[in-house]
This record gives structure tokens, sequence and C-alpha cells, in this order.
């Protein structure tokens, strides 16, 4: 048996972990096919084959020793075309794909087309529907955590607001969590937009009583009344997402304008995602790699690897990628609570 892995979309600590867990759980009669740089790999025929001694350690890695790419073979019929010949090519009785749900639709796709996949959820977003967690997540939230931590200090010394900028295209929970953690005097994420009237006033109270503030902004937040302050020039990629980053600089100046406060904006960005994935993330990639491993040795084809509480599950591809998975109200209330 031939079996092909996959790592697509952007890097996620805990993705050696999952490669790790495959490729030490397949019996001596699997083989197992590291394809480079995600669907990409299969377009082009870039692939090694993966031993034992090629995933010792890696698990402690971040990045994926496979590379990945945000490419999208449906973009064109050729590209889709081009996977399903090279997977006969190369021979491959199954493919693991890991990736968020750009990578995971696409692997649906081919499942509908005859393809047997098994898809394994990533994204430090956390954002996949019906797995209580994606790793990657876990150490995103450390190091934003840590990173507002230090903050504080300084933003206290000058008597400043800070904005800080935390990834998060679509959902908040990054910025909430490592907000929440770090104590944050206000979190700003997509799922709760505010006006730049209310987020002013927030910050005033705030200013008037503690001379300070540190703001956790989610990249993927616009406030409601956005487009009246700035146009922003908008690129997209071949999934068809806007690049993000920069809300924490446009608030910083809007809200310095606007209320004659000092501002300093940090974006955090790809630090987010780099370095080492804490032992949770270790521990649940090494989990899911394990489990994907053993849907395909039983036939179980157009499913996803998922957390429920203790307990990894399987479900339904679809089931992971058709919703995002949002940060539900009573949560971000709770987070209310800590503002100001
Ligand atoms: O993979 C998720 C993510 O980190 C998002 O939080 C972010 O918007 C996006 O990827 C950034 O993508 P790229 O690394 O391609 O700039």
């Amino acid at each position: 048996m031939r079996v092909g892995i996959l790592t697509g979309g952007g890097d996620c600590p805990g993705l050696n972990a999952v490669i790790r867990g495959i490729v030490k759980s397949a019996p001596k009669n699997v083989e197992i096919i590291g394809i480079m740089h995600g669907w990409k790999g299969l377009i082009e025929k870039e692939y090694i084959e993966l031993t034992e001694d090629d995933v010792e350690g890696i698990h402690i890695l971040g990045g994926t020793i496979l590379g990945t790419s945000r490419t999208n073979p449906f973009k064109a019929p050729e590209t889709r075309d081009k996977v399903l010949e090279n997977i006969k090519i190369l021979g491959l009785d199954a493919l693991i794909a890991i990736g968020g749900d750009d990578t995971l639709s696409v692997a649906a796709r081919y499942h509908a087309m005859g393809v047997k996949v098994v898809g394994v959820p990533k994204t430090i977003d956390n954002d996949i529907s019906n797995t209580d967690y994606t790793f990657g997540f876990h150490t995103a939230v450390n190091v934003g955590a840590d990173a507002i931590d230090r903050l504080h200090s300084t933003a206290k010394s000058h008597e400043r607001i800070i904005f800080v900028e935390l990834m998060g295209r679509d959902t908040g929970w990054i910025t909430i969590e490592a907000g929440l953690a770090a104590g944050a005097h206000l979190i700003l994420i997509p799922e709760f937009p505010m006006t730049i009237d209310e987020i002013s006033e927030i910050l005033d109270k705030r200013m008037k009583a503690k001379k300070y503030a540190v703001v956790a902004v989610a990249e993927g937040f616009k406030p409601t009344d956005f487009d009246s302050y700035v146009t922003v020039e908008e690129k997209t990629d071949e999934f068809g997402h806007i690049q993000l980053g920069g809300i924490a600089h446009v608030l910083s100046r809007i809200i310095r304008e606007k209320t004659g406060y000092e501002t300093r904006a940090v974006v955090l960005g790809h630090l987010l995602r780099g370095g080492t994935p804490t032992a949770f993330d270790r521990i649940l990639g090494t989990k899911y790699g394990v489990h994907a491993m053993e849907l395909v040795l039983n036939g179980e084809f157009g499913r996803m690897v998922a957390l429920k509480g203790n307990d990894i599950i399987s479900i339904p591809l679809e089931y992971g990628v058709s919703v995002k998975k949002f940060v539900p109200y009573e949560y971000y209330k709770l987070a209310m609570m800590f503002f100001g």
C-alpha cells in the first residue's frame, strides 16, 4: 500500500508531529510518500519517500518538513486533472491531506471524484467546525499572550494606548484567548464589530481612569464604519482570500487623531505561527496523525479526524469545512466583563 501525505495552507506548529504520527504508526508494508508544497506537489509531481528515520524527533519542530503552498488545483481544469493523473502515476492508494478549510475543501472535492482521502484539520485560527481544537492554535495563543503581557509595562510607562494585532482572518479565537489570558483592556474581533466612536469611548474612559491601555485586535476586525475612514486596496490569493494585516496601524492613527492620546501599533503576524509547538499541540498533532493512519487502514475515506472533549473521533470532511466555527456571543460577553 502507498499512502501520500501533503500539508497545505499556512504552516502551523504541530504539522511535523502529525507527519511523524502517520509515519511511525504505519505498518511495515505501507509506504509513505511525502508530497511537497501541498497540492502544488501533486500538480508538479514533487515528492519524497518518508521513512521512520526521516521523521525522527521532528515533532518538536515548527513549520512543515514537506513545505506548503496555497495552491488551488481547482482553479483550472488542467491542474485539477493533473492531480488525478499524478495520483495514478505515483500509485497512491490513499491520500492524507493536512490543512485548513481550503486544503480540506479541495480534499473533499477529490473524494467526491473517487480519490481515497482522509483529512487532518490544521489552522492556528481554530475556525474549523466540529472539532474542539486544531493544533497550532494553542501555540499561537501562548505567543500572543506573552507579547500582550510584555506590552503592558511599556504602555503603562509611557501612558499610551497600544494596539496589538493578532492573526485570525475570519474569526477572533486567537485574539480573544490571548487577550483574555494577558488582560487586554479591549478585545476587537471580526464576529463583533464596533464603531470607531464606541472604541474611542471605551478607551477614553480607560485612559481617564488608568492612563494606559492595551487593545488586542484580530487582523480580520473591521469597524462597522470603517469605509468612512479608509480605503484599502485588496489583494487576494488563489482561494480568493484578501491579504490582511495592518488594522492595528489604522486604528492607532484614527484613535490618536480622534482622542489626542498617544498611540502605538504592534503587528504580531507570522510570529504567532513560527517556532516550536507547545506540548499540547505536539500531542494533538501526534494523536491526529495516528488516527488518520487508522482511518486509512480501516478504509474510512472522505473523513476528517477531530477532537471532541478528550477523544479523537472522525467526521465526514464536509462537516469540518462547510461552515466556519465562530466565537460565540456568550464567550465574547465573558471577555467584555474585563474591558476598560
Ligand atoms: O493560516 C491561517 C493564517 O495564519 C491566518 O490567520 C492569516 O490570515 C493567514 O494565514 C496569513 O496567510 P499568509 O501566511 O499566506 O500570509
